[in-house]
């Protein structure tokens, strides 16, 4: 199989190093174009990130000598994954598509058009066909796919096997956001350390959408959204990676203990495509009190996981539980690659 040519918008911030990561040695694609603000065009991306690369690891040998270009259509590859920051991904974007690439975007900017699917492999691949419809209406050669907010992609994950075997009436959730998901340099030290932030500009808006888009059915060239309420409250905490989501859901249908966990643990609807970043196990369920914790578990499976534990009866709703994921990998890079993979699966790319 040959492999794909791939750029990287904002390949300097903390999404787009992660995708500079991930993509070593990806088996289906060659990462040969990044691209950045004006401040970093022209220069290597070892000389731009001596000082802001962010893993332990070094900056893979790969991707040292790589010159940042602007992010303007003329990279040479024909796949970007967009790092970029919202406030100038939408026009940029846009541009691409229109040019012929395909986009697979962790931005919100294009999230919620109705022409634009917003991807979970694992929950709505099918939603993938929007991309006809988005060609059609837009008159583009390339399109945009979106990876859902962070804090989405594990509630989804997370609520997926339950609307599918139990129905869901209403959600509440209350999360706890690591630090890495305001970005690079994000919060300020003074703000953020030894404290809670009761407020996250836009997120609680989008964790009370994204998911009856993602949760809705596909009829021809639009989507019709689940119906249930999801009601969102959401904290910025003192951690590095890992978003926290303590849950109580209202289902449609009586269940058990047992029958949860086991609609949870069965849930693995990608085994046997073979796409090379799919999770072995999208959902763990953890029976431990005391998990699961960021420090512990977010890197379960790759990052690639929700981890769900504390599953229990709920005295207002029905259960409650809590679901923590890697915001950066799976809530973000590593999102964005998987949705790409199963575009080249489905034959759209
Ligand atoms: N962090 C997370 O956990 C997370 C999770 C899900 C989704 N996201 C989304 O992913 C995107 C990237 O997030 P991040 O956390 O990586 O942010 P970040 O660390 O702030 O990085 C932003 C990137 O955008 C580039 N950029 C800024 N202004 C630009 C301009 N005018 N033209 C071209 N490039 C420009 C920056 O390049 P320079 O370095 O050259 O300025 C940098 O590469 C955002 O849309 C964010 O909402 C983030």
């Amino acid at each position: 199989m040959k492999k794909i040519k791939v750029g990287v918008l904002g390949a300097t911030g903390l999404v787009g190093q992660m995708l500079v990561r991930l993509l070593e040695n990806h088996p289906w694609f060659d990462l040969s174009e990044i691209a950045a603000s004006e401040r970093s065009v022209g220069k290597t991306y070892l000389e731009t990130m001596k000082n802001r690369w962010s893993a332990s690891e070094s900056i893979p040998v790969y991707a040292k000598d790589l010159k940042l270009k602007e992010c303007s259509p003329g990279l040479d590859c024909d796949l970007v994954f967009s790092a970029l920051d919202s406030g100038v991904a939408g026009p940029i974007e846009e541009e691409f598509a229109k040019a012929g690439y395909a986009v697979s975007s962790n931005a919100r900017n294009h999230r919620m058009e109705p022409d634009v699917p917003l991807i979970i492999p694992e929950v709505n691949a099918d939603h993938a066909a929007l991309i006809n419809a988005q060609k059609k209406n837009r008159a583009w050669d390339g399109f945009i796919v979106a990876n859902p907010n962070c804090s989405t992609i594990h509630l989804s994950l997370a609520l997926k096997p339950l609307y599918d075997s139990f129905g869901i009436e209403k959600v509440m959730v209350t999360t706890m956001q690591a630090v890495s998901g305001a970005g690079y340099p994000g919060v300020p030290s003074l703000d953020s350390l030894d404290n809670v932030i009761p407020f996250i500009s836009g997120e609680e808006e989008k964790l009370e959408s994204e998911p009856l888009k993602i949760l809705g059915s596909i009829n021809g060239s639009s989507v019709a959204n689940a119906v249930f309420s999801i009601s969102a409250q959401c904290n910025r905490v003192s951690v590095r990676h890992g978003h926290m989501e303590s849950v109580s859901i209202k289902l449609g249908r009586k269940a058990e203990t047992e029958g949860i966990i086991e609609s949870l643990e069965s849930f693995n609807p990608l085994e046997g495509m073979g796409l090379p970043s799919a999770p072995r196990h999208p959902i763990i369920v953890r029976r431990e009190e005391s998990r699961p914790q960021p420090s512990l578990d977010a890197n379960a499976e790759k990052g690639m996981a929700s981890i769900i534990g504390r599953i229990r009866r709920c005295s207002i709703l029905d259960y409650r539980f809590v679901v923590l994921g890697h915001n950066i990998i799976r809530g973000a890079a590593g999102g964005t690659i998987l949705n790409a993979e199963l575009l080249r699966a489905k034959g759209y790319l």
